[in-house]
């Protein structure tokens, strides 16, 4: 007798809809790609970072495994693994958010990162989105920075490598 060949791909294909489901947890995808749109600049500074991402956010889901005060190593209490410029607890354009936000954004859209306890909620990936967004606005300012507008203070003293 002749196997029913439909069989297996269609039960395979309905698990694989179950599976992505509740792998997900049912939130809605996101756009994975920033957009650089900032409508408060000064979201781009430290203290706001300090404030209201480092303490309510990152700290709670991040710095875990990204701390600059964290040893190299896989085990608990070391970065398991994370890489020397991705801590996400230190406000530097070498290091972590700051360094990349695009990567930074991607890996929270999707979802891979926090790779294991709890998920960030909607409203935490929100203040994440807009945040880096303004990260990425002001990085973007600042490599094609140009312009001598009144409030841009990116004077030629803070640079003497040219001299
Ligand atoms: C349980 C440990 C752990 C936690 C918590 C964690 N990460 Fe990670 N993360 C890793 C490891 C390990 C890697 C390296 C392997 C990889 O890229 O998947 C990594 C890599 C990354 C990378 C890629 C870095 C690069 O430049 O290649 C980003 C971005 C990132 N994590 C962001 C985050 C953010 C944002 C959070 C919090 C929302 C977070 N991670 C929470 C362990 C963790």
């Amino acid at each position: 007798m002749q196997p029913n060949r439909s069989a297996t791909p269609l039960n395979s294909l309905l698990l694989a809809g179950l599976f992505s489901l509740s792998a997900s947890s049912c939130l809605p995808p996101i756009d994975t790609q920033l957009t650089g749109e900032c409508s408060d600049l000064t979201k781009a500074e430290e203290p706001y970072f300090q404030n209201s991402i480092l303490d309510p956010v990152l700290d709670q889901h991040c710095v875990l495994c990204h701390s600059v005060d964290l040893p190299e190593g896989e085990n608990l209490g070391t970065r398991r693994g994370t890489p020397p410029y991705a801590n996400y607890n230190i406000f530097n354009s070498d290091n972590g958010a700051t360094r990349r936000p695009d990567i930074t954004w991607l890996r929270i859209a999707d979802r891979t990162m926090p790779p294991m306890g709890r998920q960030l909620r909607p409203d935490e990936t929100d203040l994440l989105y807009e945040w880096l967004n303004c990260v990425q606005a002001a990085q973007d300012q600042e490599v094609g920075d140009d312009d001598d507008s009144a409030d841009d203070d990116d004077s030629a003293d803070d640079d003497d490598s040219a001299r």
